[in-house]
């Protein structure tokens, strides 16, 4: 499948509010090379040379549906730069039926607010997450069942991308009302 800016749907379509099944296990071929294809693109999205010549926005995670497939599989590449003279780490996943399986009550948001590949307008606010989420499911990076303790940034991504499945985009969970709301002992990312 061709995947790029053309061919990722947005929200002004409505598939990208329909629910995402979990797929079986072992996954089908037709699973594997999805999930695969949708990895690709978040790595050769954040190559700028590949990204111009293929129309990839940059990003760091995409989820099946916004390439119009109802189905659980989502990959993130995550990259956290350490402190001073700390190695970057590079958190990598490609996952089948991933479930937040706990969530923590403290809460955290990017100060400068989420984006999406399916969501082309500006969407001002706070998204209000969980600051700490543990995540379970079948990662094909490492062909094994794994469980996930993300925090800040990695946490984000996460529950953006597990948003998907249920049809949910960042900008719900922005009250228009009051889009920058205190939010007491958050951690600002
Ligand atoms: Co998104």
């Amino acid at each position: 499948m061709l995947i790029n800016n053309e061919t990722i749907i947005k929200d002004n379509d409505p598939k990208i509010r329909e629910k995402s099944q979990p797929v079986p296990l072992p996954l089908s071929q037709e699973d594997e090379t999805l999930l695969r294809e949708l990895y690709q693109y978040v790595e050769n999205s954040t190559k700028p040379e590949i990204a111009e010549k293929e129309n990839l926005r940059p990003a760091v995670g995409i989820s099946a549906i916004q390439v119009g497939v109802p189905k659980q599989l989502t990959a993130v590449i995550v990259r956290l730069s350490g402190d001073d003279d700390e190695e970057e780490i590079v958190y990598r996943y490609m996952l089948a039926n991933p479930k937040i399986v706990s969530s923590s009550v403290q809460k955290a948001y990017l100060e400068s607010g989420e984006g999406c590949l399916s969501v082309e307008e500006d969407h001002d606010g706070y998204v209000v997450r969980s600051a700490r989420v543990t995540v379970q499911g079948f990662d094909l990076v490492t062909g094994q069942d794994i469980t996930i303790r993300a925090r800040g940034y990695l946490a984000i991504v996460l529950q953006h991308e597990l948003d998907h499945f249920k049809g949910i985009l960042f900008y719900d969970h922005i009250n228009p009302e009051d889009p920058y709301p205190e939010v007491p002992n958050s951690i600002v990312i």
